[in-house]
């Protein structure tokens, strides 16, 4: 009897040793996922690993064995015939129509034999995708074929789904401009932290920056500017003529890239103010007429769209309907900040077109002109987003706003029932410094956005209803490039405060640590080195 005991009692000891022993190692995943339940053991991916996919998400079995051959030289055999789910040594990709609430929720379940995949959309099984991704070793990012390292997966349930519908980075392509190249890395880093919408800053007083087939205008002269201010003293011309327009071709180029990786692409073009590069070209859309220059110093510009001059909406119209070809986005950027009102005051067009549909005041006219363009494009099946500005004279009737100079906007703007990005300087500004010490930092715009900073930003404001919470679609962070000349300094403004944003965007506030975030941030900046891709080093 004692020694059945004794014998069932070390049997329960070896177990409990066994399984701690076998509990897979540490989860690392950006952003955090909302559920995440360690199992025992690990996958062991090998050359025989098979995936069994639905044949509606092929493309995206390709795109997992495009991440894992060049390191592991494993091209895995890929296999449509899901009749029987697969038991052993496979990745198992498949669409559950009903089990998930969110379109990009996904389920990711891996034990000693198989990883599988299951969401609602093939957008949530690409973000099951990037976390297996993450839970393999940083040398599955090296371009080149990695020996010595073994390809564990650790055992996990992990349930996930977004916090928000936008999760937004911007960038500023006026001010300085970006090889596809980069574009298309830029995007691929958003698409490996689950954001979800690239902010495309085309147009602004320095440079516009892409082809509009019907005014070439648009690219020989307003995408040119004769200098630019040197980075360590604004007030300084470099005396170097700067260029570059992005052809509507390598924009389809973008836009294909951007959506197989489930990203929207929200084109900017700025309206009525950031407008003197287009001027430059069309000097009879501006109040005085010109003439006018492509700006080569940075600040507000006070000549602007002449908002009485129907030759304006003309022409804005005319490119909006290139750019709605060209962007399969329902929504589109049409600025509406920083718009001075001087040239406004003293225009008889300006000011005829505010007695006439009694405007009231240059406040409203910029109103008429942002509600003008709404309707133009909700008539093409498009809806507008602006930056806050466009709240003043009174909001278009179904604009969403981007609240950008603090979180008041945003809040306005829920309170009356307009969706709302949120993006405030003080938490979301990239062209920021990310630290004190400016004397360590290269040249940046002013203010501060420490990593910690960005991530302990809650972007629904405790001022409004839980039913005005629901208006808050997301959050978003820019990169405004005034002090970024270089793709590798852009990369440095950007990451990592990236995925800091990304677990903001995503994981909900009670599932957040920045302890942990921090942890796993190490980890994940050792595939920042493997993809020779820059960033600001984290101060321990
Ligand atoms: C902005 O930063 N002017 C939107
Ligand atoms: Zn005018």
């Amino acid at each position: 009897m004692n020694s059945a005991i004794t014998t069932i009692c070390i049997g329960l000891v070896l177990i409990l040793i066994t399984s701690v022993e076998c509990l897979s190692g540490p989860i690392n995943i950006i952003p955090r996922p909302q559920s995440l339940e360690p199992g025992i053991g690990n996958f062991q991916l090998k050359s025989t690993t098979t995936i069994t996919t639905d044949s509606d998400l092929l493309d995206l079995a390709n795109q997992l064995n495009t991440i894992l051959e060049p390191s592991t030289g494993f091209r895995l055999t890929t296999s449509t015939n899901i009749t029987n789910k697969p038991h052993t040594n496979c990745i198992y990709l498949h669409l559950t129509h009903d089990s998930f609430d969110n379109d990009e929720a996904y389920r990711l379940q891996i034990t000693k034999n198989l990883v599988d995949i299951t969401a609602k959309t093939p957008a949530g099984i690409l973000y099951g995708l990037q976390s297996l991704r993450q839970l393999l070793p940083p040398e599955i990012d090296s371009a080149k074929p990695v020996n010595n390292v073994n390809w564990e997966i650790p055992a996990v349930t992990i349930n996930d789904s977004p916090r928000f519908k936008w999760r937004g980075l911007h960038l500023d392509v006026s001010r300085h401009m970006f090889p596809v190249s980069f574009i298309k890395q830029y995007i691929d880093i958003m698409a490996r932290y689950k954001l979800n919408t690239f902010h495309f800053h085309l147009t602004d007083d320095q440079g516009w920056r892409i082809e509009i087939k019907r005014y070439p205008e648009l690219t020989t002269i307003s995408s040119n500017r004769s200098s630019t201010p040197i980075p360590s003293d604004r007030d300084r011309s470099d005396n170097t003529p700067y260029g570059g327009y992005y052809s509507q071709q390598e924009i389809k180029d973008i836009v294909a890239y951007a959506a197989d990786r489930f990203i929207t692409i929200i084109p900017e073009i700025e309206m009525p103010g950031h407008s003197i590069a287009t001027l430059a070209a069309f000097p009879e859309l501006g109040c005085i007429g010109g003439p006018y220059k492509v700006r080569t110093s940075w600040g507000v510009e006070p000549e602007v769209f002449c908002g009485g001059n129907d030759k304006t909406f003309e022409f804005l119209e005319n490119v909006l309907d290139e750019i709605i070809t060209l962007f399969p986005s329902k929504i589109i950027h049409i600025g509406g900040d920083e718009c001075p009102k001087d040239r406004w005051k003293q225009c008889p067009k300006c000011q005829q077109r505010i007695r006439d549909n009694q405007l009231g005041d240059e406040h409203g006219l910029q109103s008429y002109f942002i509600t003008r363009i709404e309707k133009y494009l909700n008539s093409k099946d498009r809806s507008i987003i602006g930056w806050d500005e466009i709240l003043e004279g009174g909001l278009a009737p179904n604009a969403m706003v981007m609240s950008w100079r603090g979180t008041q906007g945003g809040i306005d703007a829920a309170r009356s029932g307009h969706y709302v990005v949120m993006s405030p300087t003080s938490y979301c500004y990239f062209d920021y410094y990310q630290s004190e010490n400016h004397a360590t930092e290269p040249p940046a715009i002013g203010g501060l956005v420490t990593l910690e900073k960005v991530y302990s930003y809650d972007p629904v404001p405790a001022e409004l209803s839980d039913q005005q919470k629901k208006y808050i679609l997301g959050v978003q962070a820019n990169l405004w490039t005034e002090y970024i000349p270089t793709p590798k300094q852009a990369q440095y403004m950007a990451y990592p405060r990236a995925l800091a944003l990304a677990e903001v965007a995503w994981t909900n506030p009670q599932n957040k640590s920045l302890p942990d975030f921090m942890q796993t941030l190490n980890n994940e900046l050792k595939r920042f080195d493997i993809l020779k891709i820059n960033y600001r080093k984290v101060q321990k």
